[in-house]
């Protein structure tokens, strides 16, 4: 029997911990940041017999909402975890306004949420690596606060959601900005699958 509940404040570190095992690798600690901080986020735990054997992240934008770094421990796979961690969030997500739901799939992940009704859009490509200097015709600063309306309008355009909960300006003695969920980064894939399917349901 698989319990799918919110995370709790004490859980911040495990629930890092436990999305690396399955799969998303050392750097999704600093994703589910948002998830776990914003009042537009949700961080959704699975139990099985006690135990937390899986989570997902949500991303609430009024008429859009975004699932990412759903992942089960391979030894809790093939249980119906991860179907109950996906229902759970869409629940969630609609609960919050959502009319339409989109995630990115892995190559492992599509066959779920196929099978729960969402489809194919498009295939996107993740990119990794250091980054490396800007263009010299380019001068790149850190988000201010005056940059918000110019951001949000951007971004809008770009995405056609109204995501003005995730433009935010560093808060003090943080040395950049929180990157947005923007689509190839939020929907993260573990390490070694770049390749993603952009569904919604
Ligand atoms: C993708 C992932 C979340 C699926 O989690 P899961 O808990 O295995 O998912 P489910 O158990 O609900 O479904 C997986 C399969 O098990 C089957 N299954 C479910 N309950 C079962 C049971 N009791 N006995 C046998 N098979 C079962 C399902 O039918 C499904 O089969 P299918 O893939 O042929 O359709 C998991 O593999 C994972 O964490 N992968 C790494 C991270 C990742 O890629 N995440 C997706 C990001 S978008």
């Amino acid at each position: 029997m698989t319990d799918v509940r919110d995370l709790r404040a004490d859980e911040a570190r495990s629930i890092g911990d436990l999305l690396s095992r399955a799969g998303f690798g050392p750097t999704v600690a600093g994703l589910i940041a948002f998830p776990r901080e914003s009042p537009a986020g949700d961080v959704l735990v699975a139990e099985r017999n006690g135990r937390s054997v899986g989570g997902v992240c949500c991303a609430s934008f009024g008429a859009t909402g975004w699932i990412g770094a759903l992942g089960v421990l391979p030894d809790a796979r093939r249980r119906g975890v991860g179907e109950a961690l996906t229902r759970s969030a869409c629940a969630r997500l609609r609960e919050r306004g959502a009319e339409t739901v989109l995630l990115f799939a892995t190559d492992m992940g599509r066959p779920l949420y196929e099978r729960l009704g969402f489809e194919s859009e498009d295939t996107v490509t993740a990119w990794r690596g250091t980054a490396g200097t800007a263009r010299s015709d380019v001068t790149l600063r850190v988000l201010r606060e005056e940059d918000r309306a110019a951001v949000r309008a951007i971004d809008r355009s770009a995405t056609g959601e109204d995501r003005a909960a995730a433009v935010r300006t560093p808060a003090p003695g943080r040395s950049g900005p929180r990157p947005l969920p923007c689509r190839p980064s939020y929907g993260t894939s573990p390490a070694g699958t770049p390749r993603s399917t952009l569904g919604r349901s």
